[in-house]
């Protein structure tokens, strides 16, 4: 079976109250559209077919060629969106189309494969997702006949009283016979509101006979759609507890994982203790036996193993620290490599620096990397001592070896193994002795 994917992303989401395109709002610092084009891709050969239409030059811009595109001008419903990906797809080989929606970001990957894998076994014209929840949230509900087979999924708008009061609800996932689904889009009735409804597909086919098959979600929290920041928010939270669980059970330790912060995109390695209130971003990279936090923000920075972080640090995009790295309370890091058994106690800031093996950095250390226009390096060599408070004014290159006095402001280069002290910086002089 080869199988073609379709992802609904026209709407504007009026229901956001945004400027911003729904699809494109961030959870855990990426567009939700992301999340579902990640979901197919183990799928699919070809990238999944995007429906847009508001704002689609800015969706165009964020998924790039991770999709192919279909123009939908006016959202007149999700049947109609659908057909705007025909001339694309039909006639080009597949056997089966998977259509979900851009707006439910939490669905596995393993889940949609399920359905793929059941809806060829059972050789159905239409299979779809279903789940059992308490909380309709204007999901469709799903009518069974007499013997218990789908009979049709009836839209919360249109849903009678006795309707409403249905558990068993359309999650928004459908594989649909490629042949029979470009028979059939054109002849969806359009509704009383005006739209045309995909899920009308189901009872179309139910009227001819054909075959179709439903799967029951298990963790209903993976059909989240997001049509509210309120929902966005609850996504937050679902996608975090299981982040923050696939964390724990991988061997890393959150001391409380209810104010740990950690975006999918972040690897961890085993017996890193992670303690409350920390927000790991991006693309990290955290090795193993590490200690961060508590209240530490890490963003797009890499760890090495038997790095100890402290309390309210912040490492930056591209914060390199090699392993046995000590960074104590209320430091900064951007930009910089701190290699083997840099010590960095208490409240420095390094950007754009490269520190060397086994230096260790005083108290309230700067590298003055910005002059105004330009960011400058700073360069400091193994085993070297910068005194409390030293001023690095980038581009600067200190020696293996060299110090620095307390107070210190480094204007110029000092050798390897070097001394230099006060404002700025300089040798202390030799007195040559009287002879
Ligand atoms: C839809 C389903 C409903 C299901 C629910 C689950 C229909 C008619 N209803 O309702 O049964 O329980 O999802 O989340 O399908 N879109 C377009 N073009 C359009 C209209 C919508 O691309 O003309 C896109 C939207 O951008 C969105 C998706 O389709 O990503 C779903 O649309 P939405 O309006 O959110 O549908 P629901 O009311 O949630
Ligand atoms: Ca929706």
């Amino acid at each position: 079976m080869t199988l073609d994917v379709v992802i609904l992303a026209a709407g504007q989401g009026t229901r956001m109250k945004s400027r911003l395109p729904k699809v494109l709002h961030l959870l855990a610092g990426r567009p939700l559209v992301q999340y579902s084009i990640d979901a197919v891709s183990p799928l699919v050969a070809q990238p999944p077919v995007l429906v847009i239409g508001h704002g689609s030059d800015a969706v165009r811009q964020t998924v790039g060629n991770a999709a192919r595109y279909a123009l939908q001008d006016d959202q007149l419903g999700t049947a109609h969106a659908v057909s705007q990906a025909q001339s694309l797809l039909q006639g080009k080989g597949a056997t089966t189309v998977l259509v979900m929606y851009a707006d439910m970001p939490l669905l596995r990957p393993e889940t949609l494969k399920l359905l793929v894998d059941a809806h060829q076994e059972q050789a159905a014209t239409l299979s779809l997702l279903t789940m059992i929840s308490d909380r309709p949230r204007g999901f469709g509900r799903i009518i069974r006949d007499t013997k218990d087979a789908i009979a049709a999924v009836v839209e919360d708008a249109q849903a009678t009283p006795d309707q409403k009061a249905i558990r068993e609800l359309n999650v928004g996932v459908y594989c649909i016979d490629s042949g029979w689904l470009w028979d059939h889009l054109d002849k969806v009735p359009v509704s009383p509101q005006g739209e045309y409804y995909l899920t009308d597909l189901v009872e179309m086919a139910v009227s001819e006979g054909q075959l179709i098959h439903a799967i029951r979600l298990d963790d209903p929290a993976e059909a989240l759609g997001i049509n509210t920041r309120v929902h966005l928010a609850e996504a937050e939270s679902a996608l975090r507890q299981r982040t923050n669980r696939d964390l724990m059970l991988s061997g890393v330790s959150l001391v409380d994982p209810a104010t740990t912060y950690i975006h999918p995109t972040v690897r961890i390695g085993f017996d890193t203790i992670i303690e409350p209130n920390t927000h790991i971003y991006g693309q990290t990279s955290i090795g193993e036996g590490c200690h961060i936090g508590p209240h530490a923000v890490i963003e797009d920075a890499t760890l090495e193993d038997n790095v100890y972080v402290g309390p309210f640090a912040h490492l930056r995009r591209g914060a390199y620290l090699e392993s046995g790295v000590h960074m104590g309370n209320f430091g900064e890091i951007k930009n910089s490599r701190l290699r083997q058994g840099v010590r960095m106690g208490h409240f420095s800031y390094i950007g754009d620096g490269d520190i060397g093996e086994n230096t260790n950095i005083g108290a309230g250390t700067i590298t003055c990397n910005y002059d105004g226009k330009n960011k400058h390096k700073t360069v400091i060599g193994k085993n070297v001592f910068i005194g409390s408070d030293t001023m690095l004014v980038a581009p600067v290159t200190l020696g293996d070896g060299s110090r620095t006095g307390a107070g210190s402001v480094v204007t110029r280069d000092v050798p390897p193994g070097g001394l230099v002290y006060g404002v700025p910086a300089r040798p202390p002089v030799t007195h040559k002795k009287e002879t």
